[in-house]
């Protein structure tokens, strides 16, 4: 199960590096470069990068469904049968709605991100102000990687450095780690309420500097 959600986890960043990177090269570097371009070259010079960069598109598109989707149906499964929250956590945290918001706006983005490198007739509105749609793809991109931030925040929980960060001595047994709570996911008290109920027992300092009570 670990190899499996290690390769979902490297298809799903991979699919995003080339996804957005593909998209922020475009808008900020080749745009402004082809710009410059006289019109007849630009366009055989604009069909030619279209082609070959297509099937980079639907690889990433592909990669980030798969991915996502068994990453979501897996996860469902493991808070159900492990009982997270008495089976209230997914409610608890409003991981379903933030991940619906997710799923839609990432909808939107591989609409665009797909129609700036096609050829339907359809889509050729996309095409007739790039700079503009590019803008919108993108800023529509980092907002789908605030919520995933958020998402896997809600149950990895604060990064556990920050204590040390902030100069305050974190030891094995006052805070959570794998190595110290090699079970943090398998019982009933695995994601937040674990977090919680473990966050407790740091000792009163180290809790209010590093604000891991929050
Ligand atoms: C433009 C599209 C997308 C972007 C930029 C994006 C970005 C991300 C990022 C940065 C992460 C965190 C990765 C990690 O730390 O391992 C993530 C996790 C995730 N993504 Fe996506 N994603 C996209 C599309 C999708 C789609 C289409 C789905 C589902 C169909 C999906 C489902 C998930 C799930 C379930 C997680 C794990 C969240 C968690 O830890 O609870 N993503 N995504």
């Amino acid at each position: 199960m670990d190899a499996l959600l290690l390769l979902l986890r490297w298809m799903h960043i991979l699919g995003v590096v080339v996804l957005v990177g593909g998209l922020c090269f475009s808008r900020f570097a080749l745009l402004p470069a082809l710009a410059d371009t006289e019109e007849d070259s630009r366009e055989k010079l604009q069909e030619r990068i279209r082609r070959k960069w297509l099937p980079w598109v639907i690889i990433a598109i592909t990669f980030l469904l798969v991915s996502g989707l068994t990453n979501f149906l897996l996860f469902n499964s493991t808070v159900k049968s492990q009982g997270w929250g008495d089976g209230e956590w997914m409610k608890q945290t409003s991981y379903h709605a933030i991940f619906g918001v997710k799923f839609l706006l990432a909808l939107v983005v591989f609409y665009f991100a797909s129609g700036l490198v096609g050829r339907g007739s359809g889509t050729a509105w996309i095409r007739s102000d790039r700079a503009r749609w590019l803008g919108v793809t993108l800023g529509l991109a980092v907002a789908i990687i605030m919520l995933s931030g958020w998402l896997r925040n809600l149950h990895t929980g604060p990064n556990q450095s920050s204590g040390s960060e902030l100069g305050v001595a974190l030891s094995a047994e006052s805070v959570p780690n794998d190595a110290a709570e090699p079970d943090r996911y398998q019982g009933p008290e695995a994601g937040s309420a674990f977090r919680e109920q473990v966050t407790t027992d740091v000792p009163d300092e180290s809790t209010e500097a590093t604000g891991l009570n929050k």
